[in-house]
């Protein structure tokens, strides 16, 4: 199977099926010497699990994490790191329903037509269980952006008709209630809207958003690999993700040049506290061209942290859209393998919504992509590798 990796000199590469004995991923590429134990992986597995919540599946998954190479004695070794989640949980038997038919929404059409073939127990590799392996990789790309002063932080913008309200806004809430929002009342509402979709055995779409701080200006290849373009690309990957904005995202196209342009403008404020507060832009290199303590700034951050896909200082802001769960318990007209028509009746434990799962899953594939263009940033100049290579 082609596609099952991403990243050039932070590679990732998952493997497993959602009902096979193990899932799991093998990263290379990431540096010696960082401290990483199981549990600093778990810690980001346990915000993905099934089963924490009212308005999640009652499946119940240990994903449990096993690290099977590439660290000793506490720290990475430069070697590849093969990680593995057993799976615990399968329930294969209320997948034989689907056999013989094609799951609305699913992807078992798709894979039959290019398979001729498919494991067809919980989605076999469509499943959001991959995503548990990406989450494991991510964990450890995001400690090391930590290092760099880099933090990843997504939560859930809407569920359905349901949007938090900026002014609420609240980090330390993100963890603290089963829909992911940063602001509790919204998530109350949310909890009910869910509930109600559940009685009527459907489910709901919603809007996951990432905001990637402490960005340091020229992360993005200029032409193909773009930190935008790359990002559009790891987060499209996430099963269920149908949008990707960046920025002010499609609410430019009704915008005027004037409405959409950030202004740029050089003062002396505290270099810290704007780096903070979003829009501080230190561009290093050209430091020497401005008075002393003077930084380039943007004033507003329309461009969501990138122009001309190299990241400009400012926090990248990141909207992924994610489509209603398509497994739902109402009757569904599908057809089978042989084209006959049939009601369709999905057992199985399905969430009603995927985004507050697919919140961690969000921020670990920003962060993925993030380290891998920071990497590849290192040979952009040459006063880049004299400071690795001449101060030995
Ligand atoms: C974390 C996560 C959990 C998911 N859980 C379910 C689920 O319980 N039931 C379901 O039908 N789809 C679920 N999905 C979505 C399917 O994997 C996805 O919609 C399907 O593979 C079709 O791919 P597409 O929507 O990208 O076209 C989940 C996705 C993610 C990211």
């Amino acid at each position: 199977m082609a596609g099952s990796g991403i990243g050039t000199l932070f590679r990732i590469q998952t493997f497993g099926e959602s009902h096979g004995p193990a899932i799991g991923v093998i990263v290379d590429g990431c540096p010696a010497g960082l401290k990483l134990s199981e549990s600093d992986i778990q810690y980001y597995l346990n915000r993905r699990k099934p089963g924490n919540s009212s308005i999640s599946t009652p499946r119940k998954e240990a994903d449990a994490v096993e690290i099977l190479s590439g660290v000793f004695e506490g720290k990475t070794t430069g070697c590849p790191i093969a990680m593995m989640i057993r799976n615990t949980a399968q329930h294969s038997a209320d997948y034989s329903q689907i056999a013989e038919c094609y799951r609305p929404g699913h992807a078992d059409f798709t894979f039959d037509e290019k398979y001729g073939f498919r494991d067809y127990r919980g989605g076999g590799r469509s499943s959001g269980r991959e995503t548990a392996a990406r989450v494991a990789a991510g964990a450890i790309a995001a400690k090391i952006l930590e290092e760099l002063g880099i933090t990843v932080t997504a939560y859930t913008k809407s569920i359905g008709p349901i949007s938090i309200n900026e002014e609420n806004y609240d980090e330390t809430q993100i963890t603290k209630n089963p829909c992911a929002m940063p602001d509790a009342e919204a998530a109350k509402l949310a909890e009910s809207y869910l509930k109600e979709c559940m009685e009527e055995k459907d489910s709901s779409g919603g809007v996951i958003e990432c905001r990637i701080t402490g960005m340091i200006p020229g992360i993005g290849e200029p032409v193909f690999d773009k930190l935008d373009a790359d990002l559009a690309k790891a987060i499209m990957s996430i099963g269920g993700v149908k949008a990707v904005e960046i920025g002010d995202g499609v609410a430019v196209s009704k915008m005027k040049g004037s409405e959409n342009n950030d202004a740029f403008c050089a003062d002396t404020a505290d270099t810290d506290a704007g780096h903070q507060s979003g829009y501080a832009v230190i561009y290093n290199e050209l430091s020497a061209y401005l008075p002393e303590n003077a930084v380039i700034r943007k004033t507003t951050n329309h461009s969501g942290g990138t122009l001309g896909g190299i990241s400009d200082g400012s926090p990248v802001i990141l909207r992924a859209h994610i489509k209603p769960t398509p497994s739902i318990f109402r009757e569904q007209d599908t057809v089978t393998r042989n084209g006959d028509p049939m009601k369709l009746t999905i057992k199985g434990r399905h969430d009603p919504v995927i985004v507050p799962r697919a919140v961690v899953v969000v921020e670990c594939m920003c962060a993925l992509t993030v380290l891998d263009l920071l990497m590849i940033n290192t040979t952009s100049q040459l006063s880049n590798l004299k400071r690795i290579y001449q101060n030995r």
